[in-house]
């Protein structure tokens, strides 16, 4: 039977064997106690690629923008984000309910808002019975825009808005990797705009648990408390802390191959003539499109039938994303799915 090809997301790859030696040899101790060898390997390394004074390593991308979040703002404080941003649509309801905080969504143009948009959106300081503006947060790459890579210049413009108006600035660096390789900036540069940035090692680095959040040491120390509060304080992970070690110093620069798949299962998608996809949104791992003949459901079912697992983008939306668990052969293959199912049934 054939293998099938599941590209519903980045995060279902499984350790390769090396990392899974890595895993298997790993030093470890109490990190509660901040004494596990690899954890702190991990978070020294990942604050030097970072360009940070230090970083910490928490369960998942939710729990380090959240953590983030927390650290930045208090009860009753408002932070500026977009609208399709992860935080705001898939974190359920959390900055509400961890750190008693709302946001204000902003409509975006593929996942970027422009500082003209912020502005207005900013309460005037002596407006006490209005939230309290404290964060502006933006992700690069954009999940729900398609992977889209936030411009360099419009990063700027955002961090001269926010030290004008003594806010502060998250980014949301799942994907910060993709942004790196496809935009041939490092990670470094990204980072320095931002008061704290978390990103995945779960996802295109292929490890199978964690995020790192990166700032200050001052706002490190505070997110360890914040991360202890919330149970988040786990003891031996130095076995996980060696996959995402391994994933940083092994599966950054071989995502350009993500790109070149997404590359050409987007242009598969283009030639058939019953979908639907703006090639200009395709900038990293990520190709979303759409169906004119099936809803959504039934398009994820068709493929499924054939071998070829896909998932939903944003509604109306399917999306697949690659990953290094798929090679170029099936690839190849998932494109000869995709005529088979929307051409033979339109
Ligand atoms: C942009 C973005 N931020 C955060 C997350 C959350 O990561 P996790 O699933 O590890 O909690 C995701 C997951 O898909 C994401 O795409």
């Amino acid at each position: 039977m054939n293998k099938i090809i599941d590209l519903r997301s980045d995060t279902v790859t499984r350790p390769s064997q090396e990392m899974r030696k890595a895993m298997y040899e790993a030093e470890v101790g109490d990190d509660v106690f901040q004494e596990d060898p690899t954890v702190n390997k991990l978070q020294e390394y990942a604050a030097e690629l970072l360009g940070k004074e230090d970083a910490l390593f928490v369960s998942s991308g939710v729990m380090g923008n959240q953590v983030c979040l927390r650290v930045l703002t208090t009860p009753g404080d408002e932070v500026i984000c977009e609208k399709d941003a992860h935080i705001f649509q898939y974190e359920s309801g959390s900055p509400a309910v961890l750190s008693g905080i709302q946001l204000m969504p902003i409509e975006g143009k593929a996942g970027v808002i422009t500082p003209e948009q912020i502005e207005p959106c900013i309460r005037p300081k002596e407006a006490y019975y209005m939230p309290r503006t404290k964060v502006i947060a933006i992700e690069n790459t954009h999940n729900r825009a398609g992977g889209t890579i936030q411009p360099i210049d419009n990063i700027i413009r955002i961090k001269d808005l926010v030290k004008k108006n003594n806010l502060k600035y998250h980014l949301d660096g799942a994907r910060i990797w993709n942004a790196s390789i496809a935009a041939k900036i490092s990670v470094k540069e990204y980072a320095s705009h931002f008061d704290s940035i978390s990103c995945c090692l779960s996802k295109g680095l292929g490890a199978p648990v964690g995020s790192i959040i990166g700032g200050s040491k001052e706002f490190i120390k505070e997110a360890f408390r914040v991360r202890k509060s919330w149970g988040g304080g786990m003891r031996q992970i130095g076995i996980i802390a060696a996959a995402g070690l391994y994933a940083l110093k092994n599966n950054i620069n071989r995502l350009e191959e993500d790109h070149q798949k997404a590359q050409l299962f987007a242009e598969a998608i283009a030639e058939i003539p019953t979908c639907e996809i703006d090639l200009s949104s395709v900038q990293t791992n990520i190709v979303i499109f759409k169906s004119k003949t099936f809803s959504v459901n039934e398009a994820i079912e068709k493929c499924k039938e054939e071998g070829l697992l896909i998932s939903e983008g944003k509604p109306g939306y399917l999306r697949a994303i690659m990953h290094l668990d798929v090679s170029f052969d099936e690839i190849d293959k998932a494109r000869k799915i995709l005529n088979e199912v929307f051409k033979k049934l339109s």
